[in-house]
């Protein structure tokens, strides 16, 4: 479904005081979105539920924050990163997300599931990211599938390295 969509350039801007949450279960598929998530996302709770939650993925995206996201979230860290996102008619909508695991609570060790909250965020900021990830996604373009998420995560690394910073605190200073 979600490859058949056609980007647009129409944003749709959060609001101050939205708070954008989902739920997803070990694999990424969602199980449970709130209001606000459907209203940006164009589809219904019906079309959501269950579906991958690439399903509001937009091509802008590089594909190296996705795989610091899964390897941060697998390895039972909290991350967060900004993504832009793509309605169901196209449109794109930044968010600034907060993800973590949801542990099953007799043991406390299995991860059975991700939590997520998105709030809006600062425009300033987001040009200093706009740009990031423009050169993120060219790089991995130019390197080819195989080699996208290193080139990607590249580009990533070699900005952050010099402040001294790692990813979190880095995203967390913009
Ligand atoms: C809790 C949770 C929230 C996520 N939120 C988003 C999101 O808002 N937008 C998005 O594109 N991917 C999100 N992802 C990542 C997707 O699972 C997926 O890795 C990403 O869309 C890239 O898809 P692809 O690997 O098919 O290219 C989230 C994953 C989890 C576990």
């Amino acid at each position: 479904m979600k490859n058949k969509i056609i980007p647009k350039n129409k944003e749709i801007v959060m609001r101050d005081d939205d708070f954008i949450v989902s739920k997803t279960d070990a694999t990424g598929r969602l199980t449970y979105c709130n209001r606000i998530f459907i209203e940006f996302s164009g589809y219904s709770e019906q079309d959501l539920l269950g579906q991958q939650h690439n399903i509001i993925r937009h091509p802008d995206m590089p594909r190296s924050v996705f795989n610091l996201l899964w390897q941060t979230i697998k390895s039972g860290e909290e991350f967060f990163g900004y993504v832009k996102n793509m309605s169901k008619e196209g449109s794109f909508y930044w968010v600034i997300a907060n993800v973590t695991p949801s542990y099953k609570s007799s043991t406390g060790e299995k991860i059975i599931g991700y939590f997520s909250v998105r709030r809006k965020p600062d425009p300033a900021k987001l040009k200093i990211i706009e740009s990031i990830y423009q050169d993120m996604l060219a790089a991995e373009q130019r390197a080819g599938t195989r080699d996208a998420i290193f080139a990607g995560t590249k580009i990533l690394t070699d900005i952050i390295e010099p402040t001294g910073k790692d990813y979190r605190e880095f995203i967390l200073s913009i």
